[in-house]
């Protein structure tokens, strides 16, 4: 289970303290179905859900994807492909031999990433996973557009084999498509908004196909749901949420999420869409941001010491390093390193951590530790859930609607109208 250290922060509380009675109401909000938003709560059962239906399926795909071809193209944009994302680079950076190289396209309207893509895929051969819940996403529906002519040139007859779809059971473009089409389709479930769909066939079959074993990710994220239904202030999700709550009420408005592996980036951009998109609406919200340390201590390190004190820093912790890497001893010593002798480098990474912690905290910024065991399947299914029930939590204690995102449309309805689309105003 994931554990929370708050030592970094107290000293930055009041009297009073978090408020974990509070944050007990909004559990109890949340899983009662009573709060906001509460047509999007099926998240918490998901790896349940999963493992009864669709998991055997997405698994057989997966292994068929990774038999027959060397990449796999995903099409997706926000929740439709940051977890996939941030699950890959997190447990399987580089593919191995036989794991096919995933890209992820579809999230952006450039075309010179677009190009680049292409370039990069070349003559491989290859399978698309296009993933929207709406079906009518304008990135995603682009770029499937235009690898679909890829596909039909390249394979034929047989292009339609090679799409699997993951979208929503009855409704939009994508799934008429795939009916019409008869594409390999998975679900997004109603119940479930897309930046906490990722242990859904949305992250799960991306994930499989790079080889992550996706079955001990969902047994791992069953066991996390039920831990984290602890009704005290024991409960890891009540202390984050709680803690980061009373925080921001103190002037605390920025959380800086950090980690000292540097494959946890993509997992930060995901936790940057939780909780901003969870959580920044009725004026109101703390801003997420994230860095990767210790590279970004070089770069905005001064600011994290020295700036504006209104941020807070989250660090998440693998207390096993994957690997080991002892220091090697020099002769010359001419770079004067061999005061490192005798320690492993992972050694080396945790005692920069928290030299940095002590600096962090005396510069005036409250740090929080997220630590689960290791860099694994079972550590990534915690992070999730951890984060998914304490953005909940948090949502529900500030008192907005953690699952709708009103805001994005603003922008949409612009930018539908100067390209011309039919209808837009
Ligand atoms: O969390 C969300 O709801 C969004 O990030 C969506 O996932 C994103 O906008 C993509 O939407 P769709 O899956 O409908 O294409």
């Amino acid at each position: 289970m994931v554990k929370v250290d708050l030592s970094g922060a107290r000293q930055f509380f009041t009297a009073a303290g978090p408020d974990y009675k509070l944050a007990g109401l909004a559990h109890e909000t949340l899983t009662s179905g009573t709060g906001l938003g509460a047509d999007f709560i099926g998240w918490q059962q998901l790896p349940q859900r999963i493992k009864d239906t669709e998991l055997d399926r997405i698994v057989a795909a997966a292994e068929k994807i990774r038999a027959r071809s060397k990449a796999l193209v995903v099409i997706g944009i926000g929740g439709s492909y940051l977890g996939a994302r941030g699950a890959i680079e997190l447990l399987k950076p580089f593919p191995g031999k036989d794991d096919p190289k995933v890209f992820f396209v579809g999230n952006t309207l450039s075309a010179d990433a677009l190009w680049d893509t292409l370039e990069q895929l070349g003559d491989r051969d290859f399978d698309v996973n296009v993933i929207s819940k709406s079906g009518t996403t304008l990135e995603p529906a682009a770029a499937f557009r235009i690898f679909r002519e890829l596909l039909k040139k390249k394979y034929g007859e047989e292009a339609d084999e090679h799409i699997f779809a993951t979208t929503d059971a009855r409704r939009g473009a994508l799934k008429s498509l795939a009916n019409a089409r008869g594409w390999e389709s998975f679900v997004v479930p109603d119940d479930v908004g897309g930046r906490f769909s990722v242990l859904s066939a949305v992250g799960l079959l991306p994930m499989a196909v790079a080889g992550i074993d996706v079955r001990k990710v969902i047994d791992a994220a069953i066991e996390e749901l039920k831990a984290l239904d602890l009704r005290s202030e024991e409960n890891p999700a009540w202390q984050y949420a709680a803690t980061r709550q009373h925080l921001y009420n103190k002037g605390y408005g920025i959380e800086i999420l950090g980690c000292y592996e540097p494959t946890f980036r993509f997992m930060g951009e995901w936790w940057k869409q939780l909780y901003g998109e969870s959580e920044g609406k009725d004026g109101k919200g703390i801003f997420p941001a994230s860095v990767e340390f210790t590279a970004d201590l070089h770069s905005m390190g001064q600011f994290i010491q020295a700036g504006p004190r209104c941020l807070m820093e989250t660090i998440v912790r693998f207390t096993r390093s994957r690997r080991e890497f002892p220091f090697p001893f020099d002769e010359g010593n001419a770079d004067g390193l061999n005061y490192l002798c005798g320690k492993d480098m992972a050694e080396i990474n945790r005692i920069a951590a928290d030299a940095v912690k002590d600096a962090h905290i005396s510069g005036g910024v409250p740090n929080l530790v997220v630590e689960v065991p290791a860099r694994d399947e079972e550590g990534f299914a915690a992070l999730v859930c951890f984060f998914e029930v304490a953005c909940a939590i948090s949502g529900y204690m500030s008192g907005v609607n953690p699952f709708d995102q009103p805001g994005v449309e603003a922008y949409k309805k612009n930018m539908f109208r100067m390209l011309g689309k039919p209808g837009a105003v």
